[in-house]
């Protein structure tokens, strides 16, 4: 069985201050146990996530990391960053990073990589445009970034990844994939990792579905045999969503 994973994005949105007030909230709640849950923050946020949450089962984790372990890298935060303020997860490849900061497929291939080697998860996300959806090029365009940015990720490790599948016209529009497509996907995902691994990687790796997941679609999407969790950006920024999403069972 499969531990179902619902992870916020909050994408470029909360000042220290506001995501004190927000990770308080939330740690307040009556979370289901049975749920793994986190937040990936924005870097300056990861001291306070680690103040509040530490000790809790509330993870966190960043949005983006450069490969390297520190030097000449104006900007960028580092594994052992990460590492140092116990932060779980590492979102690798999100489309925006994809489409405005330029990351091609090799980058995101060396970072899943490295924060596999300083155990960090990794949550890497793979979609297509609506162009590729329109023309039925879907699978072929996840197939090929599944390729490029696994490449060389060994047996041992696959199954501490997690996927997220994010169709990229589904993000931040308030349109969702319908929860029979988003399943297609995800067990397209998941026969890409048995063919390329094994069986038994294929049954482990857990496979979110992102894109518009609100607490009135989080049932019928995590109902699905192959949608494992969440990644969730506008909904995660309000407890009140999060506590919905998380308690999708209740
Ligand atoms: P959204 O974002 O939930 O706001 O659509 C999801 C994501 O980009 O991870």
């Amino acid at each position: 069985m499969r531990k179902p994973v619902i992870v916020g994005n909050w994408k470029m949105n909360k000042t220290p201050s506001e995501a004190r007030a927000l990770l308080e909230e939330v740690k307040a709640l009556d979370l289901d146990e049975n749920v793994e849950k986190g937040f990936c923050v924005p870097a300056i946020d990861l001291l306070v996530a680690q103040e509040v949450l530490e000790g809790t089962d509330i993870n966190y984790g960043a949005e983006n990391m450069y490969y390297e372990e520190s030097g000449a890298f104006t900007g960028e935060i580092s594994p052992l960053m990460l590492k140092d303020v116990n932060a779980k997860y590492v979102i690798i490849g999100h489309s925006e990073r994809r489409e405005y900061f330029k990351e091609c497929d090799c980058l995101v291939n060396k970072k899943v990589k490295a924060a596999l080697a300083h155990d960090l998860v990794p949550i890497l996300c793979v979609g297509e445009t609506l162009e590729e959806r329109e023309e039925n090029k879907q699978e072929e365009k996840v197939k090929d970034q599944l390729t490029k940015n696994l490449k060389d990720v060994s047996e041992a490790d696959i199954e501490k990844v997690i996927i997220a599948y994010e169709p990229i016209w589904a993000i931040g529009t308030g349109k969702t994939a319908s929860a029979e497509d988003a399943d297609d996907m995800c067990a397209f995902i998941r026969n890409f990792i048995k063919e390329t691994y094994s069986e038994e990687a294929s049954q482990k790796i857990r496979i979110q579905y992102g894109g518009s997941m609100k607490p009135e679609n989080v049932k019928e999407l995590l109902a699905k045999e192959n949608i494992d969790g969440g990644l969730i950006g506008g909904a995660s920024l309000k407890a009140s969503d999060f506590e919905q999403l998380v308690n999708f069972n209740n």
